[in-house]
């Protein structure tokens, strides 16, 4: 797709029920490849990411039947993976490398995981390590130091481990859960601060043996048993570049139907009522994960400070919450936000360098070892030719921007949403009003 031209449009007003959750429809289909039989999954994210996860199941001669149109995927598994033929392909999706080297790591059979050039430069010691204390044999392309993909996986027999994380990483403790589904003994994964819990939850529904124990998560061996179907809930992430757009955009109401409301994932929704926005969660559901419909209106929004606690719960909302910071009245410091330079690209060198062109003042600080970003708020924004930088989430929040600015806009690469959300742009066309 070509450089896109965006206008500032004035309000977004409708009902809208947005794809399935990443994250989840990720952990719907590894489970599901686990378990013996049929499952099932329904509301399922055909994204770049998510397909990759599918087709790496494939390989491992998993059934995997797509039906687009009904957003649905029917996984038939013999409860046990095969050797794939040569390596397997993560392209950009750190999810896929980082649960599936949990997953790999604990068969009986070789395995490789390489990626694309995005993925290449993204760090992996953080899962190797822990699961190299398990026994697990990983070999991985070393630079500088460092750990990255691609990585080769020998057959190895795992032990469980005691682990303590030390990056706030729903990847990797997903990661070393899986690889304690395969692992002699019990696995147990801290936290310092939680995590998105996906995996904790998905794995009780398909009946792994799974507890919490001092503060810890508990799994221990044994086989899942597939529940016959999950239904994903909304993108509580890709939500909240229409939250923002409803917030910032005068006169707008919206309702997002059937989005996840876990509250590891709901960071966003709290510092944007903390800011002033008018979000009410109504008609709530409750399953194997929480769900609720949003009913978002127009406010004035004010600055806030985001403390490092917070940040797992908001990581993938910080570039759009940035843009709502931008527009809003004062400061907002976002503490502890370093794990921004490490995501699909550098996101806080992506979102200054757009902000900056919107003519916001933003900056960051160091300070012990913690990054923060300061945003000071002006109310308003300028129309300015925007760079995604490769990466979706900066390419959806500049859009976001971009319609909340003074005049008009471009885009470049706006393809590049696909990795999470390819009907980005659709959807957002039903709801503005011009
Ligand atoms: C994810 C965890 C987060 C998040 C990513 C999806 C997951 O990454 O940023 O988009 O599905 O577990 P980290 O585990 O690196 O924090």
């Amino acid at each position: 797709m070509k450089t896109m031209i965006i206008k500032p449009c004035k309000a977004i007003h409708g009902t809208a029920e947005l794809p399935g959750d990443k994250s989840i429809s990720h952990r719907a289909a590894i489970l599901s490849s686990l378990a013996k039989g049929r499952t099932e999954i329904r509301r399922f994210l055909f994204s770049d990411d998510c397909l990759v996860t599918l087709s790496a199941l494939k390989a491992m001669g998993v059934g995997v039947r797509i039906f687009r149109r009904e957003h649905r995927v029917v996984i038939d598994s013999s409860g046990v993976l095969c050797p794939p033929m040569g390596s397997l392909n993560m392209n950009e999706s750190g999810t896929s490398a980082r649960m599936l080297m949990g997953l790999l790591a604990g068969q009986g059979f070789a395995s490789r995981l390489t990626g694309a050039p995005s993925l290449l430069k993204r760090p992996m010691a953080r899962v190797i390590k822990p699961l190299s204390l398990m026994g697990a044999g990983i070999q991985a392309r070393r630079k500088g130091g460092k750990d990255y993909l691609p990585v080769s996986i020998r057959p190895s027999v795992l032990h469980g481990i005691c682990w303590r994380q030390e990056v706030a990483s729903a990847q990797v403790k997903s990661a070393l859960l899986l690889a304690g589904l395969f692992a002699q003994g019990e696995t147990c994964v801290h936290e310092a601060v939680m995590t998105r819990d996906h995996t904790e939850r998905m794995l009780r529904f398909f009946g792994a043996d799974l507890r919490m124990s001092g503060g810890g998560i508990v799994v221990k061996g044994g086989e899942l048993t597939s529940p016959g179907f999950v239904i994903v809930p909304g993108d509580i992430s890709s939500a909240a570049f229409f939250i923002v757009a409803a917030l910032v955009l005068k006169g707008s109401r919206l309702v997002l139907k059937h989005v996840g409301v876990n509250p590891t994932r709901t960071g966003a929704i709290r510092v944007l009522q903390r800011m002033g926005g008018r979000i009410r969660l109504v008609s709530r559901q409750k399953g194997y994960e929480p769900a609720a419909d949003l009913d978002i209106r127009f406010s004035r929004l004010c600055g806030t400070r985001i403390r490092s606690a917070e940040i797992p719960s908001l990581i993938d909302e910080l570039p759009v919450l940035m843009v709502a910071a931008s527009l809003a009245e004062g400061r907002t410091v976002i503490e502890g936000a370093g794990e921004l330079r490490v995501k699909e690209t550098d996101r806080i060198r992506s979102m200054s360098w757009n902000l900056k062109r919107a003519g916001v003042k933003i900056g960051t600080k160091v300070a012990a070892g913690r990054e923060d970003i300061v945003i000071t708020g002006s109310g308003g924004i300028k129309g300015a030719h925007f760079r995604s930088f490769g990466d979706h989430r900066t390419a959806m929040s500049m859009y976001v921007a971009a319609l909340a600015a003074s005049g008009v806009s471009s885009l470049d690469d706006p393809a590049c949403v696909g990795k999470s959300f390819p009907e980005y742009f659709s959807v957002f066309k039903h709801l503005i009003a011009r």
